[in-house]
């Protein structure tokens, strides 16, 4: 397996290896987890990718999400992100599932919104646009690291609110809906995640982060807003132009990443798998210490 990288200082793209291999080879396996550790974004090209052998790779990082109420793929292990309507032709433009590709457009970590965040998410492609559509990613590890020490230590110490209701509001008041808000009540995570392998901390942040907990609403709001403006400046980002058989998976503890748009006729489908951080992952260590005494 050879590990080549691609971005500005992270993401790598694995060659000579496969998707079967990775499930099913214990050393090849431990090869691709060591890249991921180590390059946050993995890619691999042309791979004859089914839901199965999806599945089967990604249960090899952990333990696969159940897809939240309100997605496509709901009660299954797999998110459905498309634009093609079940009569097979493309959904207008101002359709729903158009709206939620515009959400998915913001800066964002996945699922930190969830009782349980994501390590990783796995994303296929099986019918891409003929323009656009691409994956943009940066490494909040590498803006960790760019901070000044003292501001470090503070932000390790601090705690934001996440919740899937204030992302979608920032594209329309009710894109989440009453289900969906339920199911979903906003989460604290601490704002450094240590990677527990190298070490290395990483900004915990998303467009779902909206407060920081014990500082006035607008003056965290702020930190966040600025933060993520450190970190996604331009010429920091890798850009994931997608050929079909394109497999990318990301390290949900150590990037942010946004859709990038595409003409809303042009039909797209990919299938994502996403794997639950565990304690190996480091999971408690983003909890508030006081949900930690009460478990
Ligand atoms: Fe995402």
């Amino acid at each position: 397996m050879d590990v080549i990288p691609l971005g500005p200082g992270f993401g790598a793209e694995l060659r000579g290896v496969t998707l079967a291999d990775i499930a099913f080879d214990d050393a090849a396996y431990a090869a691709a987890r060591a890249a991921f550790e180590e390059h946050s974004v993995l890619v691999l090209r042309s791979q004859d990718t089914t839901d199965e052998l999806q599945l089967a790779f990604s249960r090899r990082f952990g333990p696969p999400e159940i897809t939240k109420i309100g997605s496509q793929g709901a009660g299954s292990h797999f998110v459905i992100l498309t634009t093609i309507g079940p009569d097979g032709r493309v959904v207008p433009a101002d359709h729903r599932m158009q709206m939620r590709n515009k959400a998915n457009q913001l800066w964002h970590t996945d699922a930190s919104f969830k009782r349980v965040p994501a390590l990783t998410s796995i994303l296929s492609a099986r019918i891409i646009p003929d323009h656009g559509g691409e994956t943009e990613f940066v490494s909040t590890r590498r803006a960790f690291e760019r901070l000044d020490t003292d501001l470090q230590k503070r932000l390790e110490g601090l705690f934001a609110w996440h919740d899937y209701a204030h992302s979608r509001s920032q594209i329309a008041p009710d894109l989440a809906s009453p289900e969906e808000r339920a199911a979903l009540p906003a989460q604290c995570w601490r704002m450094v995640w240590r990677n527990p392998v190298n070490g290395r901390c990483a900004l915990y942040l998303a467009s779902h982060a909206y407060a920081v907990e014990g500082m006035e609403p607008a003056t965290g709001k702020k930190l966040i807003d600025e933060l993520t403006a450190a970190a996604t400046a331009s010429g920091l980002s890798y850009l994931h132009t997608w050929r079909k058989g394109d497999v990318v998976m990301w390290d949900n503890r150590a990037t942010l990443h946004r859709g990038r748009p595409w003409p809303s006729h042009e039909a797209r489908l990919m299938i994502r798998t996403t794997i639950s951080a565990t304690a190996a992952d480091g999971l408690a260590t983003i909890r508030p210490p006081s949900w930690q005494a009460a478990e």
